[in-house]
């Protein structure tokens, strides 16, 4: 009798089956997920992927997905000697901040954020000249130096508990407006906020909306808070990209548009095969400059590494362990 030795790829190529033909991924993505998961082995490496990454990276070779928070918390634990950031430069910055001992890699060092660079240390100090005594909470979506000059960072996905934390009518919350705006909607905390926005979400629009709601009739809206207030007024529920996964689990709607970079519907359409996800295509460039031949090389290479310059690290250290502790 003869065994039919079943063949390694197809376990590989289960978990994306539905969202791309074999033949294409066999040409494009095979031999470098081969080669990422020896090489992790190899270098005791693990990947953290963001909810933004493409569906070949989320589902084939990462190892902790999650949301901003939760990239963050389980960079804490982790037992690897490299972290390799699927995921935009200041999330491997904190990953590098909470582990200063390990070598954490970024395969693309351009991957940046319109958030991140929308404001400056500089920009910091002047707000707090401007408001002496207001605290300063900042978006992890920053640069270090930004990090090191604020009293403690949040997440989308705990932004309000953040706020209403430190226990004060009035703080300073940068850089994105939107999400200040947003979280001042929900906590009645006032907001100095600075005009940064995130380039993909400032994209939708209320009306854009309400014409979804028309084509798509009994369709669930939900909106990252990083959507102008006016767009957040729309949905049926708003919260970080875990929260939205978290909601999308939970409430399985039969029909559901996701107000946000559009991977995370496609990495959700494999997860939860019941549900029909309208797309409304806004892709984030920063994510998208992660790419499997990236991660390859950054694991051959051990480029490139991430960090951070000494004067920042403990304070800006010091504003990410705050949030944790929330
Ligand atoms: P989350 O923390 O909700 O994953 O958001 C990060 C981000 O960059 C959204 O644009
Ligand atoms: Fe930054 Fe927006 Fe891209 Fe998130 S989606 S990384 S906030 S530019």
């Amino acid at each position: 009798m003869t065994t039919l030795l079943a063949n390694p790829r197809d376990t590989l190529f289960q978990p994306v089956a539905g969202v791309m033909a074999r033949q294409d991924w066999d040409r494009l993505y095979a031999d470098d997920i081969e080669a990422i998961l020896r090489l992790k082995r190899e270098k005791n490496a693990v990947i953290l992927a963001h909810n933004y990454q493409t569906p070949e990276i989320f589902h084939c070779v990462s190892d902790i997905r999650g949301d901003s928070l939760a990239l963050a918390r389980e960079a804490c634990d982790l037992d690897a000697d490299i972290i390799v950031m699927a995921g935009v430069h200041f999330m491997a910055e904190t990953a590098k901040l909470l582990n200063p001992a390990k070598k954490v890699l970024i395969p693309d060092a351009h991957a940046g954020c319109s958030l991140a660079e929308g404001i400056t240390a500089d920009n910091v100090r002047a707000l707090r000249a401007a408001w002496p005594g207001v605290p300063v909470v900042t978006y992890v979506n920053s640069t270090a130096a930004v990090k090191a000059e604020t009293d403690i960072c949040c997440t989308s996905g705990n932004a309000k508990k953040v706020v209403e934390s430190l226990g004060v009518p009035r703080v300073i919350m940068i850089p994105d407006e939107f999400l200040a705006r947003n979280i001042e909607a929900e906590t009645g905390i006032e907001m100095i906020t600075w005009p940064a926005h995130c380039e993909v979400h400032e994209r939708f629009t209320p009306a854009e909306i309400r014409q979804y709601r028309r084509i798509h009739p009994g369709v669930v809206v939900i909106a990252h808070p990083e959507c102008a207030p006016d767009v957040v007024a729309e949905a049926d529920f708003s919260g970080s990209t875990a929260q939205m996964i978290d909601w999308v689990a939970q409430r399985k709607p039969e029909k559901v548009l996701l107000v946000t970079e559009c991977s995370m519907s496609d990495n959700l359409s494999l997860l939860y095969p019941d549900t029909r996800f309208v797309r409304p295509c806004n892709l984030c460039p920063h994510m998208k400059r992660i790419t499997l031949a990236g991660i390859r090389r950054s694991l051959e290479t051990l480029q490139t590494e991430v960090t951070i310059p000494v004067e920042f690290q403990a304070p800006a250290r010091r504003a990410v362990e705050r949030m944790l502790a929330v």
